[in-house]
């Protein structure tokens, strides 16, 4: 019989027994999840995706690998072609330029940069690229050329996925040393070899 006395306890024994319950029956979800029905072989045969393994999202970006840096990636400045370089160059990055240019560029662009490469020389099918000592593209910020180089243009077709993006930069550095070669003029010479000549 309830009494006013032994009324809490009853509570107290009931509460305790429905957490015992929750308790039982969360352990027993947790064993149902270990034994459920999964592949062991990445490899192995899976009637709906071929296979176990399914291949990664082409969007997917492994974690810390995003690439928020606009400059570095984009060759923009807050939304504007970039007017400088995201790094600082170096004589090193200059060779490394050159090596990548050399490999990558010249047998369309030339050596020199003046559009007569190897390519353009046979006659392929596609027009013959211009000259970049030509004013217009000489004009052009540094990050035209990246952007370029990343997203092809007109005939010519994109390096994103040969070069990375700061090789594309060492690249556009090069490009630039090219111009600065066949358009200095004395002033452009340090004051101590203006003296040799
Ligand atoms: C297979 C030949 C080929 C290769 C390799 C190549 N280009 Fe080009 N490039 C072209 C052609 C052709 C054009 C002109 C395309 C057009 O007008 O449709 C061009 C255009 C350009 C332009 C734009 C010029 C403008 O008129 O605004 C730049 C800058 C450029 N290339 C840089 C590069 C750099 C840097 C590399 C190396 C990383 C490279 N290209 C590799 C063929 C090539």
């Amino acid at each position: 019989m309830l009494t006013s006395r032994n009324a809490p306890n009853r509570a107290r024994r009931l509460r305790r027994l429905a957490l015992v319950l929750v308790v039982v029956l969360v352990a027993a979800g947790c064993d149902n999840m270990r034994d459920q029905a999964k592949f062991h072989d990445p490899y192995a045969p899976s009637e709906t995706f071929g296979a176990a393994a399914r291949n990664l999202d082409p969007n997917a970006v492994p974690v810390g690998f995003e690439r928020t840096d606009e400059h570095l990636y984009e060759g923009t400045v807050d939304g504007r072609l970039a007017d400088s370089f995201p790094f600082e160059i170096t004589r090193e990055t200059l060779e490394e330029g050159q090596r990548l240019y050399d490999g990558f560029c010249s047998a369309c662009h030339g050596y020199s940069g003046y559009g007569d490469g190897v390519v353009a020389a046979e006659g392929y099918p596609m027009p013959a690229p211009a000259s970049y000592h030509i004013e217009r593209l000489r004009d052009m910020p540094d990050g035209y050329y990246f952007q370029v180089i990343t997203d092809g243009f007109g005939q010519m077709f994109s390096l994103a996925s040969r070069i990375q993006p700061e090789d594309r930069w060492a690249i556009v550095a090069y490009v630039r040393a090219l111009q600065l070669s066949q358009n200095a003029t004395f002033d452009d010479l340090p004051p101590e070899l203006q003296g040799e000549f």
